[in-house]
Order: structure tokens, then sequence, then C-alpha cells
């Protein structure tokens, strides 16, 4: 299931997270707003375009003066979205379409239908696809939201209900800009989870039209049925359903087709939708769908409801994971962590019982704080860091906390939380600390574009003038830490903190502290907090849960000695903090 579920995990149609998005016109006044609201919600967008304006940034992002200049420092850009006003649309598409971008996507209303034409031939000769114009964009709900769809990022979130990771949603296809927002967010309401809402876009002449929508929806297995708002006018509903007729499309497929009062001749909102003799016509097109296999709904309240239905009793029989289940629509929060149904524990997404006697805690407790499931020799590593924290004698404050908490006849509970709240900036602290400040030294030398023992060695010249102490380096009791050298021997044979690709790891800057301390003759080598903390990183876990790692590894050591405290030592006594020895087995 592992890789599947990966797979399946990235699906959506043409936008994802991992997509890199260009915005030309980023430094208008809907391109700055519009871009803010894409990055709010995830949308990976790497940079923008105004001609004239290269060399600037919005919010960070470099602005170029053309989209060949964009690709050439940024590399291979998926998706352009352009908000040009129709007067630039062509020049803009034909950029984009020359510089090798995939897909284009044509916010901008009002484009004249030979210059849409023109873009159209150019998308052909380059091999790409465009979508609009006057499109609101599209939307992969919970991965990225490219043009207009959805406003402020919360909203987006709020409204649209995303497949669960490695479960489906319906896809949405709309003509209408409005309704494709209107129709995701009343199938949430439903009940419905969205893999993704395209707007083909309102006019004569498009790109992307719905019935190749239709079938991108077909083969994308986070889809297991299809929406269609529909308008009069033109013939994509009838592609659609000739599809459905000749099984191109096998996935179900439901539909509304907007503008039934509209007679011959009425143009209906869009450029698009207007009926011409008697070809376009509403009648035709609910027949033409329900002929084909479509349910189609008689007004648009039904739609949600008809879905809803129809994903009630899926192709494999139960409902289909694209509808909610009671709890999770009355929901009013969510988390991602662990899944509780009648007879399931599944953390993560993987069964608790299959972890059980198969993973390792160290395993476990990587798959708990990131989600992922770390490979034998990355969990191995993880256990030898909590094995590494079990325990570090009486004197430790966490320790003593414990202890004389215990001696005034606290619970073991109470006990063991006086001895974790003292878990802290300066103790166990360092881990965090010492992860932050290697990646500060990296940072400096890539912007400097200065070798990393260059940039050590200008810091401990510094620290030496200053006399600052650094966090993770050296040690009060060890001068040469046990435990060190066999996290760096495990972390080595997990292939972690190698630089690949020529980056420099956390593990080296750490390298490259210790070698430069030796260098002034005063050896000062990196103790075990220290290398925790490079090594968690270059595992990529969050520094933020550094302190939770040790907080989880010293607890079993504070439950031993709070039990010791309660069974062999004398309520309220003064525990002298330095002066008491081991008398347990000597081992070693
Ligand atoms: C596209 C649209 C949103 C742009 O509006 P706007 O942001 O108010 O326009 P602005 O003039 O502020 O910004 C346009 C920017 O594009 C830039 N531009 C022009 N030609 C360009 C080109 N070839 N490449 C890149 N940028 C270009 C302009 O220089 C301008 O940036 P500047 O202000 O920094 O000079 C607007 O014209 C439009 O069509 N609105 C309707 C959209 C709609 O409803 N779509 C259908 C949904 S159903």
């Amino acid at each position: 299931m592992g890789r599947r579920g990966l797979r399946l995990r990235r699906m959506a149609i043409l936008i994802d997270e991992t997509k890199r998005v260009l915005v030309q016109g980023i430094t208008g006044r809907e391109g700055q707003a519009r871009t803010r609201l894409m990055l709010d919600y995830g949308t990976k967008v790497v940079g923008g375009v105004t001609p004239g304006k290269g060399g600037g940034e919005v919010f960070g992002l470099p602005v170029f003066n053309s989209c060949g200049d964009a690709v050439a420092a940024l590399g291979g850009v998926d998706v352009s979205v352009l908000f040009v006003p129709a007067a630039g649309i062509k020049a803009a598409a034909i950029d984009a379409l020359e510089a090798g971008i995939g897909l284009v996507v044509l916010v901008a209303d009002r484009v004249p239908v030979w210059d849409a034409m023109a873009i159209a031939k150019a998308a052909k000769k380059a091999g790409a696809r465009f979508l609009g114009p006057n499109t609101l964009g599209i939307a992969s709900p919970g991965k990225a939201v490219v043009g207009m769809i959805g406003g402020r990022a919360e909203s987006a979130r709020e409204w649209f209900k995303p497949p669960l990771p490695g479960g489906t949603g319906v896809g949405i296809i709309s003509r209408s800009g409005g309704m494709s927002s209107s129709t995701a967010y009343y199938l949430g309401q439903a009940g419905v989870r969205i893999s993704s809402i395209v707007h083909v876009g309102g006019d004569a002449v498009l790109g992307v039209r719905v019935a190749e929508v239709a079938q991108m929806f077909e083969a994308d297995p986070a889809t297991d049925a299809i929406v269609l708002f529909g308008e009069i006018g033109g013939s994509q509903e009838e592609e659609l359903a000739a599809l459905m007729a000749a099984k191109k499309i096998t996935k179900p497929v439901a539909a509304y087709i907007g503008g039934k009062a509209a007679t011959a001749g009425t143009r209906f909102s869009h450029a698009g939708a207007i009926i011409e003799g008697n070809k376009g016509t509403h009648a035709g097109k609910v027949a033409a769908l329900r002929g084909a296999g479509a349910v189609v709904a008689d007004s648009f309240g039904d739609l949600p409801g008809a879905v809803a239905g129809m994903l009630r009793t899926s192709r494999n029989g139960g409902p289909s994971l694209s509808l909610m289940s009671e709890a999770e629509r009355k929901a009013v929060w969510t988390t991602a962590i662990t899944r509780i149904a009648p007879n399931t524990v599944a953390v993560r997404g993987r069964n608790i019982a299959d972890l059980m006697g198969n993973v390792s805690f160290g395993a476990a407790v990587h798959l708990i704080l990131t989600g992922r499931m770390p490979d034998a020799a990355v969990g191995r590593l993880m256990d030898a860091i909590l094995v590494s924290s079990i325990d570090h004698g009486a004197t430790p404050p966490s320790c003593l906390a414990a202890r004389t908490v215990a001696s005034t006849g606290a619970s073991l509970s109470q006990s063991v939380a006086a001895g974790i709240s003292s878990i802290n900036r300066h103790h166990g602290g360092a881990i965090e600390d010492c992860a932050r400040y290697l990646a500060g030294l990296m940072k400096s030398a890539k912007d400097a574009g200065r070798s990393i023992d260059e940039v050590a060695a200008e810091e401990v010249a510094r620290i030496k003038a200053s006399g600052d102490r650094i966090s993770g380096f050296g040690h009060r009791v060890h001068t040469k830490d046990p435990r060190t050298a066999r996290l760096f021997e495990l972390a080595a044979a997990a292939g972690v903190g190698e630089s690949k690709g020529g980056a420099t790891t956390h593990v080296e800057a750490a390298r490259a502290v210790e070698r430069a301390f030796a260098a002034i003759g005063k050896p000062l080598p990196i103790n075990v907090d220290g290398a925790i903390g490079a090594i968690l990183s270059d595992l990529g876990l969050d520094p933020r849960v550094f302190n939770g790692i040790f907080m989880i590894a010293r607890t079993p050591g504070l439950v031993a000695h709070v039990v010791e405290e309660q069974t062999r030592e004398k309520p309220m006594r003064r525990i002298d903090p330095v002066n008491h020895a081991y008398d347990g087995p000597l081992g070693v």
C-alpha cells in the first residue's frame, strides 16, 4: 500500500502543491492581491513577470521582464497565470508559451476572439495547454489555487473539502466562474469532498474544454465522480455526453445546466452562452447528458443532494471515499494525526496493529511527528536518539525536580510532570538552539557564496573575542562523549548528514565548527545535544519538536527516579544535588 498511497496522495488535476507557478502581471492590482492569496493557500508561486519591472520583488518573489528570463533564472515553471488586461493577453500568453510553460491560465475577460485564436495556434505549436480566457482558474482543495477561485485562503480552506490523503473527491467542471465556487461550496455543505475545480472560462473560443477536463478527471485516481455546471450555448455538454456514450468517460457524472429560461438569441451572461437556432439549447443538453447516463438536476438546489446520493453507492458497493461520514460533516475542527473509528486505530494513516511488532518506537515517533514512515536505518537512528537521552544520572534539573516533588508525597504523574516542566530552553533546549545556530551558519555561507569552513572559522574567532557560548558544543562532564560518536556512526549508516547535490548539511556544519575550534588550539567537540540537533535537522524534522523529543526520551528515566525516590527515601529529605553515589550494577 505504501507506494500506491504516496502516489495517490499527490493526485489532483492540472495543479497541486508541487507545481511551480509564475504570475504574469504580478505587479498590477489584481496580480498582487491574488498572489498573496495563492501563497497563503499553499500554491508554490516562484516569481512574476511584468515587462519593464524586472529586478523588482513582490512579497519577496523575483519579478522578471519576460517569461524567458524567469524560466532561465528560476528553472522549470509548470503553470503561468495571467493577471494581464485583455489588450496585453496575446503578447503575454505567447511569451509564456515560447518560454516552454505547459499550462497558461488566462484570467482576463473581453479578450478579442482573434487573439484567443492566435493563442490557440501558439499553444498547439508549443504542445502546451491554456485555460480560459475569462476564467477564474483552478483549485485543487488542500493543495493549491491558481487564479481567483475561493477568495481568501481561510475561506477557501473552509469551503472546499479536500480528499483525505489517499482518498478521493469529485472533480468539478464549470462554465461559470461564480458558480464554480458556489458548486464546490454547496457540495462541501452536503459532505462531498472535491479533488479539483476547473472553470473553463466563459468565452466562445476556449483553450481547455469541458470534455478535455472530464478526460483528465477520468484518468485521475483521486477523482471518483464528475460534476458539471453547464450552460446553454455551444456544444461542450454534448461533447461530454458523446464521451460518456463512447465509454471514454466511465466515472459517474452529475450535472446542472443553467439558462433554462433563455430563448434563442438571448445571451445568458457569458459570450459563450448563447443559443443559436436550435443548437445549444437547455433541453438538448439535458437530453444528451441523460441519454448518456448522467444524473441531471432540474434545479441547482437539487445538485448537491443528487451528487451525495450518487456517491452513497459507489462502484465498489459501499459509500465513496468522496462522501464524508456524518461525524466528518459535523466536525468543527480537524486533526490529521490519528483516525479512530469502530475497530480502527490508524496513526497517520497506518493501522496501529500493523505497526505493533513491525516498527520500532523510534520509527513510530518519527511517523507521528512528521507523518512520514522512516526506513529501517532511520528508524534505528531515531531509536538511538531516544536511547541516548534516556537518563543522565541524578544531577540534571529534571531529575532533581522530579525527586524533590516526589519526596513531598506527590503522585507519580505530578512528580514526572515536575521533571518534564524543567525541560526548557536551558535543559534539553541546546538541541533546538544548536540546530538553529547551524542553520544560521549554513545560510550565511550560502548567501555570501563562501565555504562553511570559512564562515565557521570567522564565527569561532568572534566567539573567542566576545566570550559567547554556543549551544551544543562542549560538555561539563565529558570530554569525549560516548553517545556522540555512536550517533554519528548510525547517522552515517542511514546516509543522514552526507551532502547531497553540493548543499552543506547540518552535520557537516557542526564538523566545520569543531575543526575551527581545533584550529585555534581550543578543541570543543559537539556534544550529544548538538549531535541530535544536527541529525534531526538533516532528517527534516521541525525544530519546534526537538525539545519534545528530549521529553519523550527522558520520561522513562524520570519515572525510574521518581519510583526509586518513593520506595527508597524518606519523605521531605534534603536532596543534595551533588554528593550522591551510584550503587547499581557496575556493568561498564
Ligand atoms: C486581468 C485583470 C484582472 C487585470 O486587472 P488589474 O490588476 O486591475 O490591472 P492592472 O493594470 O492593475 O495590472 C495589470 C498588470 O499587467 C502588466 N502587464 C501588461 N502586459 C503584460 C505582459 N505582457 N506581461 C506581464 N505583465 C503585463 C501591467 O504592466 C500591469 O502591471 P503594473 O500595474 O505594475 O504596470 C482585469 O483586466 C480583468 O480582466 N478583470 C476581469 C477578470 C475576470 O472577471 N475574469 C473572469 C472570471 S469569471
